[in-house]
């Protein structure tokens, strides 16, 4: 299949590079098109630059529409014309609904979450689609976004939560464990620099041994928090004063999301 990529920001460039470098055998050619032209000379060799949208969309089986929403509604009205018949369309943005994409063009439509784990080859790609693409389709665009890691199927209601979860998550567990190695840092004459390292190993060990020897949470801190021991008393702590935190923030984050999803369908018209 002919693979298309419209808009070569931090999203789109990082696709093009990704399926441009990585092997999948769905991918037949690589087109990409943009608007500010300079950042086409910047593209792989193998992949091929188109002069504009419409000649991308008449070439391409899939097109990536790595576009925030106040472009989406333009260029989707500019490609629906030269678009194949049966050619997929991706959005990358979460807050458009399908609902909103049929209107203006009533075909095969799929969104695409990556993460920034996909920089790696980690991603938990969230994907979800429409009522009208084959099995064919979903099975070449999910054998395509291997090439960033795990993809994970979802249904559109639950895509807010699942960007939570994967997309938003790598700044939440940054965030938390920021702020353990500052107060850490109070307490220590260890350099801030060894705190992190000695932290980050340890996060990654600890995923890593409950992926593999699937542990609970709950399993590790029985391993670790003997009773009347060290470790339980900062357990405890976060066991009665953490639960809180959590619930504001994803109380917080969902009506972002809600007011977010208004704009953004608003933007798109
Ligand atoms: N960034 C993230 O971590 C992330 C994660 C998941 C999903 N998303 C979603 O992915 C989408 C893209 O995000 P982004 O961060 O990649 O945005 P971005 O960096 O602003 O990239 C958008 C690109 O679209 C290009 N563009 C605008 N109008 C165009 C047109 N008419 N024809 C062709 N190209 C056009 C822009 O061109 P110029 O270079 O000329 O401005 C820019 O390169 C958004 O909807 C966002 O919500 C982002």
């Amino acid at each position: 299949m002919n693979i298309g990529i419209i808009g070569l920001g931090s999203m789109g460039k990082m696709l093009a590079e990704k399926f441009a470098h990585g092997s999948d055998n769905v991918t037949n050619k690589l087109l990409v098109s943009t608007r500010s032209k300079e950042k086409l000379t910047l593209m792989p060799e193998n992949v091929g630059v188109c002069d504009n949208n419409r000649e991308l969309a008449e070439h391409s089986d899939i097109v990536f529409l790595c576009l925030r929403p106040v472009d989406m509604r333009g260029v989707l009205e500019e490609i629906t014309p030269c678009l194949k018949n049966d050619s997929l369309v991706v959005s990358l943005n979460g807050s458009i609904s399908f609902a909103q994409l049929e209107k203006l063009s009533d075909r095969s439509f799929a969104k695409v979450i990556p993460s920034v784990t996909a920089e790696i080859d980690r991603s938990q790609t969230l994907v979800c689609y429409n009522n009208k693409v084959t099995d064919e389709y979903k099975a070449a665009l999910e054998s395509l976004l291997s090439v960033i890691g795990d993809v994970v199927i979802l249904p559109e209601s639950e895509m807010g939560m699942g960007s939570e979860l994967v997309s938003c998550m790598p700044g939440f567990i940054s965030a938390v464990f920021d702020v353990i190695c500052s107060s850490a840092g109070k307490h220590t004459g260890i350099s801030h620099e060894q705190v992190v390292q000695m932290v980050l190993k340890t996060l990654s060990a600890t995923s890593s041994l409950m992926l593999e020897k699937g542990m609970s949470f709950n399993e590790v801190v029985g391993r670790v928090a003997t009773k009347g021991g060290i470790t339980e008393e900062g357990t405890g702590v976060i066991y009665d004063s953490f639960p809180k935190t959590a619930d504001e923030l994803f109380d917080k984050t969902l009506e972002k999301r809600r007011i977010t999803a208004e704009k953004a369908e608003k933007m798109f018209g």
